[in-house]
């Protein structure tokens, strides 16, 4: 009999280098000896993946409950993502932006349109978008607040994730992100999420604040849901008090939550927008801001760039990632799934999960800690065929591809319940 791996690859000649055929065992011992132990992988070696499906080497097939940390929102390998990859890779791929492309422009006039701002800066990775943003409102600071030279302060709300640079750590209130790494970047304040009074208070006695930076529903922290109206008090304060109003939506935004954008939840409108992640669909790094010309007239030529970001073979893939976004409705099915996912769960009982957070499928479940560690569960999942990471430690994360069907879900559902009650 053919071994499983050739049946769901094709002919063994189609694996290419023989490495391939170490054992997972090997592959993995492989990349602990050469690579940085900075991060642990759950142990399964992945080589394929078709929509809501990953395979390992072995053959075995998993549900992906992670897609990604909420990036490959439009399902692995789309197939019209893979055509525009494979079409622009053989056009055009990188010319920096020394010059124009055509793509550039295009990416930005649906973007602008479709979400309505006025200008769109690409980048490539969130944080770099993130950082983009930072420095876009500290200019603004100088040159339209009228702030005293290098005093403009960004808040950021406490448990904050926005990525591992070091102003990212700078503003960060996780010690496994910060510590040992300063010295840090100054003038970066905080006040805790979804409290609208410490914000005001902030707004009230520092007057060189530029900015507020935050995620309309914080990912990394476990997904943490503020209470209805905290995006339009926000709003309204950053109005008030002449600050801008910067929401991170890299994890959130394009469809994850079960509308386009978190912020629409209230109908708000920040600032500066961030975009990463479901962006270009896991084929490609692409991030970016979305702001109006007064803000980013700020940035004059020369203050800013970026070598790969706004490429043509990027831009390419953002842009069909989107228009799969609209045209298969995925936020619509992101919010319907989400209801679905939001009834199941709250079936367990409280004894093991002891809260459930989420909006659309951006949702984590809260494990008791006495009853079982996040980080067994998630390999006891991985061996029943689905796979996900906790938040820390002990919150599941649930954020599978958008294109998932109600029939996935549930027997995705299934595999969670079936081994969260064998701890029973
Ligand atoms: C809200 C948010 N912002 C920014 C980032 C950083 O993105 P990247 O890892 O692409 O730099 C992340 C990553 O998880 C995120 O969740």
């Amino acid at each position: 009999m053919q071994p499983a791996r050739s049946r769901i690859f094709g002919s063994t000649r189609e694996l290419g280098s023989l490495k391939r055929f170490l054992s997972s065992q090997e592959l993995m011992a492989r990349d602990k000896k050469y690579g940085s132990k900075h991060f642990e992988p759950l142990p399964v070696v992945l080589v394929k993946g078709e929509g809501v499906c990953l395979w390992d080497v072995d053959g075995k097939r998993y549900l992906d409950f992670l897609a990604g940390f909420s990036t490959v929102n439009q399902g692995h390998c789309h197939p019209r993502l893979v055509k525009v990859m494979r079409d622009q890779a053989g056009m055009l791929t990188h010319i920096s932006r020394a010059f124009y492309s055509e793509q550039h422009g295009e990416l930005g006039e649906y973007l602008t349109n479709l979400l309505g701002w006025e200008k769109f800066l690409p980048m490539n990775t969130g944080v770099e978008a993130c950082d983009t943003a930072v420095k876009v409102a500290r200019r603004w600071g100088y040159k339209v607040k009228k702030l005293p030279n290098e005093q403009a302060t960004v808040v950021f709300a406490k448990g904050n994730f926005w990525g591992r640079s070091i102003a990212a750590l700078s503003a960060s209130t996780d010690p496994k992100c910060f510590t040992d790494f300063g010295p840090y970047v100054p003038r970066f304040d905080r006040v805790p999420y979804n409290d609208l009074k410490a914000l005001e208070q902030k707004f009230k006695e520092d007057p060189t604040v530029c900015a507020f930076m935050v995620e309309p529903i914080q990912g990394e922290a476990g997904v943490v849901v503020p209470s209805d109206g905290y995006l339009k008090g926000v709003r309204d304060l950053c109005t008030k008090y002449n600050v801008l109003w910067i929401a991170d939506e890299v994890q959130t935004g394009l469809c994850r939550t079960g509308k386009r954008l978190a912020v629409d939840y209230e109908n708000q409108r920040p600032d500066i927008l961030i975009l990463g992640k479901a962006l270009s669909g896991g084929l490609y790094p692409v991030s970016g801001i979305l702001t109006d010309e007064k803000i980013i007239s700020c940035l004059e030529a020369g203050t800013h760039g970026s070598t790969f970001g706004g490429n043509p073979l990027g831009i390419r893939i953002a842009l069909e990632a989107v228009k799969v976004l609209e045209e298969e409705n995925l936020a619509e099915n992101a919010r319907k799934l989400g209801e679905v996912l939001r009834q199941e769960l709250q079936k367990l009982p409280k004894d093991i999960v002891t809260e459930f957070r989420g909006r659309g499928l951006l949702s984590g479940l809260v494990i008791n800690k006495d009853f079982a560690e996040g980080w067994d569960i998630c390999l006891k999942l991985k061996e029943a065929g689905l796979l996900t990471r906790p938040a820390h430690g002990q919150i599941l994360r649930i954020s599978p591809p958008l294109t998932i069907t109600e029939e996935q879900l549930r027997e995705g559902l299934n595999i969670i319940t079936t081994v969260l009650m064998s701890y029973k």
